[in-house]
């Protein structure tokens, strides 16, 4: 297994009327062809900032990148996908970058059919024909669990229940079997049955599309369900990166720590949405000078509040940016 997705050193930053919002400050991760990477992190912390940028849908002013790398080994040379122009990355986004977000109303066209949406998506990145777009469409709705999907191709977003219309935002997606899915908080609004239900289709095309996804969610008992690996992101940076397992029984940045121990335990049922912890995320219009963690950490020192530390290796798949090593020994989360 190879990498698909390299980011290196992303920073984006927004020029507002009130100063510059730092919004990401050196974001570096990698994809895996065929895992599902996990990203969780507080409100704010850049988790859609991130991917926004990757796929140039940023509101462009106030937003601008301002560093960084984002290589996309699709297919033949690595491409940076910073880079493209407007006809390059529209190319690639919903062809070989396919995304769902938490609201579908807002991502598919009020005034298009669901069929019209899909077979144009079809006809512009596969070079399908009208009747071939209609077939596969159709074929597509089906795929994803629609009933009825021939009757189902000519009704218009807001004929469909949210779990419904999720799906259809997904059969958009995987409609050219792309090699990455970007999931931007999808299940959120929707109520504990059809959440597990889209989870569990996502899964199952991911599988049999050899597809890479990347799943950003407030909901940890999700991560631990279907994530392979976590990033976890905070103040416009990633603080720690580890297997999914690793995470979780070896949490080692002092944030990820605080956040698991909200969790109350990983294998129970239900829902677990990352609680708040003590004190506000720093204020995003200063410029990081120091670890932005430092004065909500229990075990800050002098040196946190005067320098920013790099990402260390806790082990050859579990990175943490923090001067010290704090592994947690006793296993909060034992089963
Ligand atoms: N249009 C904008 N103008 C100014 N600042 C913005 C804008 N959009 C986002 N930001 C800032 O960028 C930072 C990262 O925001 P982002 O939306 O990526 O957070 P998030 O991790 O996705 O949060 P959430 O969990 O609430 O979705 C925040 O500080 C936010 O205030
Ligand atoms: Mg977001």
């Amino acid at each position: 297994m190879g990498k698909i997705l390299e980011v290196k050193d992303l920073i984006t930053r927004f020029h507002t009327f009130d100063g510059v919002v730092h919004a990401l400050s050196g974001v570096s991760f990698d994809l895996e062809e065929g895992e599902i990477l996990g990203v969780v992190g507080e409100s704010g912390s850049g988790k859609s900032v991130t991917m926004m940028s990757l796929l140039h849908l940023l509101p462009s002013p106030p937003a601008r990148i301002e560093g960084g790398r984002a290589l996309y080994h699709g297919d033949g040379e690595p491409v940076d996908l910073l880079q493209l122009s407007k006809a390059e990355i529209s190319r690639i986004r919903g062809g070989k970058i396919g995304f769902i977000f938490q609201d579908a109303l807002s991502a598919l066209n009020p005034v298009m059919t669901i069929g019209k949406q899909i077979s144009e998506t079809l006809i512009q990145h596969l070079g399908h024909t009208a009747s071939q777009a209609k077939k596969r469409s159709i074929q597509l709705l089906e795929y994803v669990g629609i009933p009825e999907p021939e009757q189902r191709f000519s009704c218009y977003p807001h004929q469909f229940s949210g779990g419904m219309r999720q799906r259809a935002m997904i059969a958009l997606a995987v409609a050219c079997e792309p090699k990455i899915i970007i999931a931007d908080e999808p299940t959120t609004a929707l109520d504990v049955t059809v959440q597990a239900q889209i989870i569990e289709l996502v899964q199952r095309l991911q599988k049999e599309m050899n597809m890479s996804v990347i799943w950003i969610t407030h909901d940890l008992g999700v991560v631990a369900g279907m994530a392979d690996r976590v990033l976890v992101m905070y103040a416009g940076t990633v603080v720690e990166t580890a297997r999914v397992e690793d995470l979780y029984y070896r949490p080692s940045h002092p944030y990820t720590q605080k956040l698991l121990g909200a969790l109350p335990r990983m294998d129970s049922t239900g829902r677990h949405r990352l609680e708040s912890i003590d004190g506000a995320p720093p204020d995003m219009l200063f410029k990081p000078a120091h670890c932005q963690f430092a004065w909500r950490c229990d075990h800050a020192e002098k040196k946190c509040m005067k320098e920013i530390p790099k990402e260390r290796e806790i082990s050859s798949c579990h990175q943490a940016a923090c001067f010290f090593d704090f592994h947690k020994k006793e296993d909060v989360h034992e089963r």
